[in-house]
């Protein structure tokens, strides 16, 4: 039974659907939300271990799940994954480019390898794994495809050069191939999220060992704190939050969208970028 009140249980029954980096985070709250929708969900990303666990919990839950391995890249495996998901199913319906990959580093000392391991997972990956499902939505007479972006390059994020680089140009990606594609009925669209509690903003909050830690410190209490003087909405986002706004780009109320690049974020850039008093 679907827990989204305003989707029905099946919408999305019949289709299939890859989520790179669709075991954990939000990419596991996307995957997750569309196998309760009915969507049979292929999980692609790295560590089998993560990919087993994930499987497992949808389908306990009821829901149609399935895993690859792949890292988005190497384009040859990325083209056999897609092949592997087609010639399983016999159609691809959407594509989640939802990996990505970062860290905070000072510009002048970014080494070339670091430099390049974001841009090639964040954007040449999000390209490999979108052209590589392209001939089978042709085939089927259309398709969605909906890439991760981010807010941070609209004004500039210190220390964080190669994503916001490599999210810029899937911006520039998604516009092109919604005007290129949009003849074969493929809709290409992008969702940009706002603050998310997953794990590695847990550890943002938590003091380094040995720092000085007031005795009723908390991080749980910090991040409320955070997020009530942060985010307009005054609360962190959830997983669910971004994967209800793709399931709404798969199904058929997001016929006539494409191009586009979903904010979702309770507010929190737009808050940002108010000038200082
Ligand atoms: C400087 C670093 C570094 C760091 C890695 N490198 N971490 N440089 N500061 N903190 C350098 C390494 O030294 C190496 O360069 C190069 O990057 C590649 O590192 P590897 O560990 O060999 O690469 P790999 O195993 O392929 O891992 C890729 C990765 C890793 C991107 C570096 O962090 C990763 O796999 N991350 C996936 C998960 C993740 O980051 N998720 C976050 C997504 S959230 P040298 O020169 O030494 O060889 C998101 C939204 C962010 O994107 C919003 C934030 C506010």
């Amino acid at each position: 039974m679907s827990p989204h009140p305003i989707f029905r249980d099946d919408l999305l029954a019949g289709q299939v659907g890859i989520v790179t980096g669709g075991a954990t985070g939000i990419g596991l709250g996307i995957s997750t939300t569309l196998a309760q929708l009915g969507m049979h969900v292929v999980l692609a990303s790295r560590k089998p271990e993560n990919l087993k666990a994930a499987v497992d919990g949808i389908v306990a839950a009821g829901g149609k799940a399935s895993a690859v391995t792949v890292d988005v890249r190497d384009q040859e495996r990325v083209q056999a994954m897609a092949k592997e998901v087609h010639d399983a199913h016999g159609r691809i319906d959407l594509l989640v480019n939802n990996a990505a990959g970062n860290f905070y580093a000072k510009s002048e000392t970014l080494s070339a390898n670091a430099w390049k391991s974001v841009i090639e997972i964040d954007l040449y990956g999000t390209f490999y794994c979108t052209q590589a499902v392209f001939p089978y939505m042709k085939a089927n007479g259309g398709g969605r495809v909906v890439s991760t972006s981010m807010t941070l390059h609209y004004r500039g994020w210190p220390l964080m050069a190669h994503a916001t680089a490599a999210k810029a140009g899937v911006d520039a990606l998604t516009k092109t191939l919604a005007v290129e594609w949009a003849e074969h009925g493929i809709r290409v669209n992008a969702i940009a999220p706002g603050p998310i509690p997953t794990e590695g903003v847990r550890k943002a909050f938590t003091p380094p060992p040995g720092a000085p830690v007031p005795d009723v410190f908390s991080v749980d209490k910090a991040m409320e704190t955070w997020a009530m003087a942060a985010i307009p909405l005054k609360r962190w986002g959830t997983p669910e939050d971004i994967g209800q706004m793709v399931a709404y780009l798969a199904s058929p109320a997001g016929d006539w969208i494409t191009g586009s690049i979903f904010v979702i974020d309770g507010g929190e850039w737009l808050a940002k970028s108010k000038p200082a008093n």
